[in-house]
């Protein structure tokens, strides 16, 4: 167990750890994605506030806007300053601010004991900048972008393998439209990830969440120990428990 615990960040929320065998893994990248309002800053938010709780340092990169003090302060109780304090927020407004986070990212990873690196909103910036490069028609800054995101992800791939912090990052699903042809011919509207690829390639532990008519889950999609399996959860004022439990 105590071997498992070095391997592992708490997820901040003893359901969630018990369903990640302790939490989330520290030598790799872990992506969260699902629809707007699934909870992926509250999941983000959650860990955050758990390793700021113990003077660990967190990295937290919010490209959406969704990082709330408020929110923060419910979350840490009485130590919301503490906490507050060994966060160190970047709010990149564009993809070229983004690309300046992670050199500032790489530049702090060297001086600072960074515990955990949150990347809310990986491909929100990037799916911008692509479609202002598609709208121009401009084959090669499309494929600098493209190289931009790969090259981010494996960095961040890299801080998790080498230096043993764990990285998270979130990501926006939307539905794709189907043709009418193939609307008629049955075929089932998939919900992708915006440059889902990328991520799934560079993500070891894939976690999808979902809100069903007010039902929320969370599915274990990849991982590299444990077997694909799902959690019915809610979203309270103290974090995220298991559905089901009396308060
Ligand atoms: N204190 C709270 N008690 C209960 N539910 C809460 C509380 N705070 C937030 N929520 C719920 O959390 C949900 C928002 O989750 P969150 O912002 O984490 O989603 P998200 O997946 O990050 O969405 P987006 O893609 O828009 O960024 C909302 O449904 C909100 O009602
Ligand atoms: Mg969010």
């Amino acid at each position: 167990m105590e071997i498992e615990k070095e391997r592992k960040i708490s997820a901040g929320s003893y359901d969630l750890n018990r369903f990640l065998y302790g939490g989330y893994e520290k030598d790799i990248i872990t992506t969260i994605y699902g629809a707007a309002g699934t909870g992926k800053t509250n999941f983000c938010l959650l860990t955050s506030v758990s390793l700021a709780k113990k003077n660990k340092k967190v990295m937290f990169i919010d490209t959406e806007g969704g990082f709330s003090v408020e929110r923060v302060k419910q979350l840490s109780g009485e130590e919301y300053e503490k906490v507050l304090g060994n966060i160190i927020l970047l709010k990149p407004v564009s993809f070229d601010e983004q690309e300046e986070a992670f050199s500032k990212l790489l530049r702090e990873i060297k001086k600072d004991e960074i515990g955990l690196i949150v990347v809310d909103g990986m491909t929100m910036l990037y799916r911008l900048e692509l479609a202002e490069a598609i709208k121009e028609k401009s084959e090669s800054r499309i494929r600098e972008i493209n190289s931009k995101l790969a090259k981010q992800l494996r960095t961040l791939a890299e801080i998790a393998r080498t230096r043993n912090i764990p990285v998270i990052v979130t990501n926006q699903v939307y539905s794709e439209f189907l043709s009418e042809e193939d609307f008629k011919a049955g075929k089932q509207r998939e919900i992708h990830m915006v440059g889902g690829d990328l991520l799934k390639y560079w993500s070891k532990c894939l976690l999808e969440l979902k809100n069903e008519k007010g039902k929320r889950k969370l599915i274990l999609r990849k991982h590299r120990s444990l077997p694909e399996k799902s959690l019915e959860f809610e979203i309270i004022s103290s974090g995220v428990r298991k559905r089901g439990w009396l308060a």
